[in-house]
């Protein structure tokens, strides 16, 4: 791993905005190509053939398309995009009926279908469903150690230790019970994020300001034991995706907070991250990866990066910051626009190859719901919109 400066480093290179306001469209076009390949499905990982393989019920994926559908939306206001998203109600529906299995993922999975199909065209129906998940969501909160428990037994990665695990991605998950705070005026959905946040900044998140993928309480005493890297390459590892759930989840807690210290948190994360990208802005999926391993890049680490910069940046008060910020996210996004883009290929049913979902299983090398879905939200960040579903 590169040595951390004590500052943001420079940006090695400035990108005009057009770069981007030229490119949004081809991507709004692509996600128009595949909406009717796609149908009712929900995309869980790319296949070698750029088509997709499809999410079982209950899937921590399956809200990533319908994300880029109300993206698309907001984007153009064209009726086909809001209809496709709309297909995907039936599927949060039986999600939200199969209570055994929902974890902290609910967040992921409903503030960007259902929160989405609210917040752009008022849909009653869809708030109501969304609320439920916020409270589903809500009783995994352990109040005693101040946490949200991530997984169910069925994730058990270590045999007896899953009731008192959180992991670094539940920071986007947080979104979903700020919302219904502010939806419902009842502010223990608000409480409870605040406190899951700096649970994790005292543990999940590393002195150096690197991060474990998850962390272990003892489920009875709720004392702290220590952090694991599931994901990652080993337990003392950087996992490339998950700083970037760090990065874009504390800058978007602080955007519901207000508490500097999630702010500072998230600026703090992205320095480091920068400057391991400081010689090239496609994230290889660890950065902590010994030399004889393969860096097989993570693209979908990137776009979340990239999404995070411009986060951040639109919450920087002094304005030499906030054009650094944007600096690096314009970089590591015209990286992804460079090397990675799939917009203008056909054959594609997906936007962005290079992605890195699970290497030590051997998924590597594949498009990703996920790392589309911040593809557009960054692009969309860098032409100006401030205004998501989180
Ligand atoms: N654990 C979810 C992810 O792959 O980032």
């Amino acid at each position: 791993m590169k040595p951390v400066a004590d500052k943001l480093p420079n940006c090695p290179q400035t990108y005009e905005n057009r770069v981007f306001e030229s490119h949004l469209p081809k991507v709004i076009k692509a996600i128009h190509r595949n909406v009717s390949r796609i149908g009712d499905r929900q995309p869980m990982l790319g296949t070698d053939d750029l088509k997709w393989e499809y999410c079982q019920p209950w899937n921590w994926v399956s809200g990533f398309w319908a994300g880029q559908l109300w993206l698309a939306h907001k984007v153009s206001a064209d009726q086909v995009f809001k209809n496709a998203a709309r297909l995907q109600n039936a599927y949060m529906k039986n999600t939200l009926a199969l209570r055994m299995q929902h974890n902290h993922d609910l967040g992921f999975v409903f503030s960007l279908s259902c929160v989405a199909d609210y917040k752009l065209t008022g849909n009653l129906k869809a708030r109501e469903m969304a609320l439920t998940a916020a409270d589903s969501l809500l009783g995994r909160f352990r109040r005693s150690g101040k946490y949200f428990v991530a997984w169910n037994e069925d994730m058990a990665v270590t045999p007896g230790n899953v009731t008192g695990r959180v992991i670094i991605d539940s920071l986007q998950n947080m979104a979903l019970l700020f919302w219904a705070s502010e939806e419902t005026g009842n502010c223990v959905y608000k409480e409870c994020a605040i406190a899951h946040a700096d649970t994790m900044s005292k543990t999940v998140v590393r002195e150096d300001f690197t991060v474990y993928h998850t962390f272990n309480f003892d489920p009875f005493t709720q004392q702290p034991v220590g952090g694991e890297n599931f994901q990652g390459y080993d337990d003392e590892s950087c996992w490339a995706r998950g700083m970037a759930w760090a990065i874009h989840g504390y800058a978007q807690i602080y955007e519901y907070s207000k508490e500097p210290r999630h702010l500072a948190t998230a600026k703090e994360l992205a320095k480091v991250v920068a400057c391991q990208l400081i010689d090239d802005p496609v994230p290889v999926w660890d950065y902590r990866l010994p030399k004889h391993e393969t860096p097989y890049r993570d693209s979908s680490a990137g776009s979340c990066t990239a999404a995070g910069m411009y986060l951040i940046a639109q919450h920087c008060s002094d304005p030499a910051e906030a054009r650094e910020f944007r600096q690096w996210g314009d970089y590591l996004l015209a990286g992804l626009i460079e090397r990675c883009d799939l917009s203008e290929n056909n054959e594609a049913w997906g936007l962005l190859d290079e992605g890195a979902s699970f290497v030590h299983r051997g998924r590597c090398r594949n498009m990703l719901p996920y790392g589309d879905y911040y593809y557009v939200e960054a692009l969309m960040r860098a032409c100006g919109y401030q205004r998501f579903f989180w």
